[in-house]
C-alpha cells in the first residue's frame, strides 16, 4: 500500500526530451507534449527542453510566445488539477473532469472569464493511492469524486 510506480510528471517529461534529445527540429512537438504532461510551460520547464534539445533559451521563450497555445503560466488564481493518469483514470478521474468542467462552465485547459479558476487535466501526480486526486494551487485531495470535487470547488467560490 502506498508505493506508487507510477511516473511522475517531471519523469515523463524527461523521458520525451531524451527521445528528441539534441534535435531542435522537434522543439514545437516536444513544447506540446511537455504542456500536455506539465499543464503549462513554466520557466524551469522551458529550460528543461532547450538543454536537451540543444536549443537557445532565448529561441524556446520566443516559440512559446508567439502561439498562443502555449501557456506559460497557470491563468487562475485558483488552478485546479485533476491528475487523469491510470490510477486516477481507472478510478473515476474522467468523470471528475467532466462535472467540473461543467460547474466552471469552461472546458479542460482553459480559465474561467473572471480569471478565478484554471482547469488542467494532467498527468500522474505521484500520489496513486489517493486515486482519484486533484490539486487547488498547492493542496491536494484525494479520493474525490464527482460530488466531493464540486464540494470542495465551492470553498474556493
Ligand atoms: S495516477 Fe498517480 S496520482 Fe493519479
Amino acid at each position: 500500500m502506498g508505493t506508487c510506480n507510477c511516473k511522475t510528471a517531471w519523469d515523463e517529461l524527461n523521458e520525451v526530451i531524451d527521445a528528441y534529445r539534441g534535435q531542435e527540429s522537434a522543439l514545437i512537438e516536444v513544447l506540446h507534449r511537455a504542456q500536455e504532461i506539465m499543464g503549462y510551460l513554466p520557466r524551469d520547464v522551458q529550460e528543461a527542453v532547450a538543454e536537451g534539445l540543444n536549443v537557445p533559451l532565448n529561441k524556446v521563450f520566443g516559440v512559446v510566445s508567439f502561439y498562443h497555445h502555449f501557456s506559460v503560466e497557470p491563468k487562475g488564481k485558483y488552478q485546479i488539477a485533476v491528475c487523469n493518469g491510470t490510477a486516477c483514470y481507472v478510478k473515476g478521474a474522467p468523470a471528475v473532469i467532466s462535472s467540473l468542467e461543467e460547474e466552471l462552465g469552461i472546458k479542460a485547459g482553459e480559465t474561467t472569464k473572471d480569471g478565478k479558476f484554471s482547469l488542467a487535466a494532467v498527468r500522474c501526480l505521484g500520489a496513486c493511492s489517493l486515486a482519484p486526486v486533484m490539486t487547488i494551487n498547492q493542496k491536494a485531495y484525494g479520493l474525490v469524486d464527482t460530488e466531493k470535487a464540486v464540494e470542495i470547488l465551492k470553498q474556493y467560490e
